[in-house]
C-alpha cells in the first residue's frame, strides 16, 4: 500500500515574508493530514519556509538541483547545499524547464542521480505535449522520459523516488487529464518501472498526477488506483485550495 503524498510547486511565487504567512495558515489545517506533504518553494525562501514548518508535517522541497557536486555553475545549487538548508524533495525536469531552460532527458537524468547520490527525494516529472497526445504518442513519451530519467538508478533508489506524471497541456490551463486518462498513463509509466526494475520496484514507486489539479477534481484523480498524490502548481498558492487538495480523503 502505497502512501500518498500531495506536493505543491509554488514555482516563481512567493517572497519569504509571503512564503512564511502561507506556511503558517496551513499548518493548524493540515497537520491530521494522512499523506505526506511536501512545499516546493523558490531557494530565498527556503530559510523562512524551514522555519515556520519545524515539528509539523510539512516537508521542504526545492525546484531544481544541479549534478555537479560544485564548481563554475553560475546561478546553479548543489544536492548538498539543499540539504544544508533542511531540503528534502527537488522537483527535477519540470516542463517549464524542459520548454524555457533547455532541458533535456539528459540533464534530467544528471540531477536524477546527484539528488538520490545526494540524499534528496527526486519528484521527476514526466508528460506529453498536446500535439504528441492527439498524435497518439503519449504512452511512447512517458515510457522514453521515465526509463531516460531513472539511467543508472538501483532498483532501492528507485523505490524511493517519486515520478509525477504532468502531461503538459493541463499544466495552468485548467485543463485537467480526465481521471481515466491519468490513471491510464500513469499505469503505463508504472509498467515501464516494472520492466526495468522489476514488479516490486513498480508497486513501492509513487507516481503523482500534476496539471490543474484542484480541490474541485482531486477526490476523483485520487480514487484511481495507479495515482499516488499530486503536484499541484496554482492551488497550491492559497492555504484554503491547499489544504482541501491535501485533505482530499475527507
Ligand atoms: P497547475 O496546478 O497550476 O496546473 O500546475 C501544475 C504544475 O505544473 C505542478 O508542477
Amino acid at each position: 500500500m502505497r502512501k500518498a503524498i500531495i506536493a505543491g510547486n509554488w514555482k516563481m511565487n512567493k517572497t519569504p515574508d509571503e512564503a512564511k504567512a502561507l506556511v503558517t495558515d496551513l499548518i493548524p489545517w493540515v497537520k491530521d493530514a494522512a499523506c505526506d506533504m511536501v512545499v516546493c518553494v523558490p531557494a530565498v525562501c527556503f530559510q523562512a519556509v524551514k522555519e515556520a514548518v519545524r515539528g509539523t508535517n510539512i516537508h521542504l522541497g526545492a525546484q531544481n538541483v544541479h549534478f555537479a557536486e560544485k564548481g563554475a555553475y553560475t546561478g546553479e545549487l548543489s544536492a548538498e547545499m539543499l540539504r544544508a538548508v533542511g531540503v528534502e524533495y527537488v522537483i527535477i525536469g519540470h516542463s517549464e524547464r524542459r520548454q524555457y531552460f533547455g532541458e533535456t532527458d539528459i540533464t534530467v537524468n544528471k540531477r536524477v542521480r546527484a539528488a538520490v547520490r545526494g540524499g534528496l527525494t527526486p519528484i521527476v516529472c514526466v508528460g506529453e505535449k498536446k500535439d504528441e497526445r492527439e498524435a497518439g504518442y503519449t504512452d511512447a513519451i512517458v515510457e522514453y522520459q521515465t526509463r531516460m530519467a531513472l539511467t543508472g538508478l538501483s532498483a532501492d533508489e528507485v523505490k524511493n523516488i517519486v515520478i509525477a506524471y504532468e502531461p503538459v497541456w493541463a499544466i495552468g490551463t485548467g485543463l485537467t487529464a480526465t481521471d481515466g486518462q491519468a490513471n491510464e498513463t500513469i499505469g503505463v509509466i508504472r509498467r515501464a518501472v516494472a520492466r526495468l526494475y522489476g514488479e516490486d520496484t513498480a508497486a513501492a514507486v509513487r507516481i503523482q498526477y500534476g496539471g490543474s489539479m484542484n480541490p474541485g477534481n482531486v477526490k476523483g484523480l485520487m480514487a484511481q488506483p495507479e495515482i499516488d498524490g499530486g503536484l499541484i502548481g496554482g492551488a497550491s498558492l492559497k492555504a484554503p485550495d491547499f489544504t482541501q487538495v491535501v485533505l482530499f480523503d475527507r
